[in-house]
């Protein structure tokens, strides 16, 4: 309800919204912003986009940012600074330059979405007098989106967060279901676990809509940071996109390895009709198509390619959407966490941790002078800048 009303008045105010977050403080608002607002939302006018654009620079590359906050303006953006730990260096260095470019305005303009009583972010936005949402201690970064760290951007946007939030409340009940064969997380976790055992170790998602691309971002970072905690076991996630990925990954799915399950996403309605017109009909590879809709193609490429797979002996599932709307992403996002729940014991490991990602962060702290962090630099040490470099240009 906070990101209810708080989202609300970030949408009568401005123009632009700016996440300022990395990981799972990003990926899960970007996930949903593209599934319900489609790849081309911000370049809509305001009244067909129903809010604010919304950014998500997400990365610490420069050329990303410079170019963003050129193309913004500081009286019509709003940031909203978003890390679970307070800590993040990517996420503070952005909110460092935003809150310079803002100036004065910085105080109205950024709103920080942080654990409730610890970390920096925290202690900066009581200091400096900003309003802000918690987020809830026990929940991990990328387990977060249907909290603050999603729904305020979402809300803000326009988009609907109570149906989202209710279709994630209809499949939580469908997963609480004690007989695993009517769970459809423990289904899917034993599904892909069982493969994973019998070598099939690459997980494909395989969406076929381009509303649902940026959901494999998610979906990688969920089960790649969930499951990948030791050298024995933890399924690779590689994420697709139909068709397109039938003139790229398809090849390698069809005839490399068979090391690999393909999990198809399928759309049933996919709204407004788009017709092929008969066109040049004599052409046999025109003729075919004519009468027929975009949606036909895309729907029969997907049946044609899960068929061949199978043909081939590569094994696939398919999660099907009545369609693409807030209330079946909800229950699409509460599935896949869910799932990402159970495999963690299947596979014999926490899936709410992360302790591999902490060494590469204290070498760079290091090496940018972080105070009690120059022990890390030594794994620099004797490595000849280009050791491991090939030197292009
Ligand atoms: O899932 C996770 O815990 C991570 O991917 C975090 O979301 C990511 O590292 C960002 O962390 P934070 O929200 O503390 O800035």
């Amino acid at each position: 309800e906070a990101s209810r009303s708080l989202g609300a008045r970030i949408r009568e105010r401005f123009e632009d919204v700016v996440i300022l977050g990395i990981g799972g403080s990003s990926l899960g608002a970007k996930a949903v912003a593209s599934a319900l607002g489609g790849g081309l939302r911000n370049l809509l006018p305001k009244e067909r986009r129903g809010g604010p654009r919304l950014f998500f620079p997400d990365n610490s590359d420069p050329a990303t940012f410079r170019e963003l906050l050129s193309l913004l303006s500081p009286d019509e953006t709003c940031f909203l600074a978003i890390t679970k730990s307070g800590g993040t260096a990517e996420t503070l260095s952005q909110l460092a330059i935003a809150q310079a470019w803002l100036g004065e305005r910085t105080r109205e303009q950024v709103i920080a979405i942080t654990d409730p009583e610890k970390g920096s972010l925290r202690k900066i936005a009581e200091a400096e007098g900003w309003e802000s949402l918690p987020v809830p201690p026990p929940v991990g970064g990328r387990f977060s989106v249907l909290t603050a760290v999603g729904l305020l951007p979402l809300a803000a946007a326009g988009f609907d967060v109570a149906a989202l939030c209710e279709g994630a409340d209809e499949m939580r009940k469908r997963c609480e279901e004690p007989d695993p064969r009517k769970n459809p997380a423990a289904l899917l976790a034993a599904a892909l676990y069982a493969y994973d055992r019998r070598g099939k170790k690459i997980h494909v998602l395989f969406p076929y809509a381009d509303a649902l691309r940026d959901l494999g971002a998610w979906y990688v970072q969920l089960w790649a940071e969930s499951l990948g905690k030791t050298e024995e076991v933890g399924p690779t996630p590689l994420a697709a996109v139909g068709a397109t990925d039938q003139h790229s990954l398809l090849q390698l799915l069809m005839e490399g390895p068979k090391d690999k399950v393909v999990a198809f996403v399928t759309v049933e309605d996919r709204g407004e009709k788009l017709g092929i017109p008969t066109w040049h009909a004599e052409d046999p590879a025109l003729g075919y198509l004519a009468g027929k809709t975009l949606g036909e193609l895309i729907d029969a490429e997907a049946a044609g390619t899960q068929a061949a797979l199978e043909a081939a002996g590569r094994p696939t599932l398919n999660l099907r959407l009545p369609r693409i709307d807030a209330r079946s992403v909800g229950e699409l996002l509460f599935l896949w966490e869910a799932a990402t729940a159970i495999a963690g014991p299947l596979f014999g490991v926490d899936p709410f941790d992360q302790p591999g990602v902490e060494a590469s962060k204290k070498i760079t702290q290091g090496l940018l002078g972080r105070p009690g962090f120059e022990a890390h630099r030594t794994a620099l040490e004797g490595r000849a800048p280009d050791d491991s470099a090939w030197i292009l240009g």
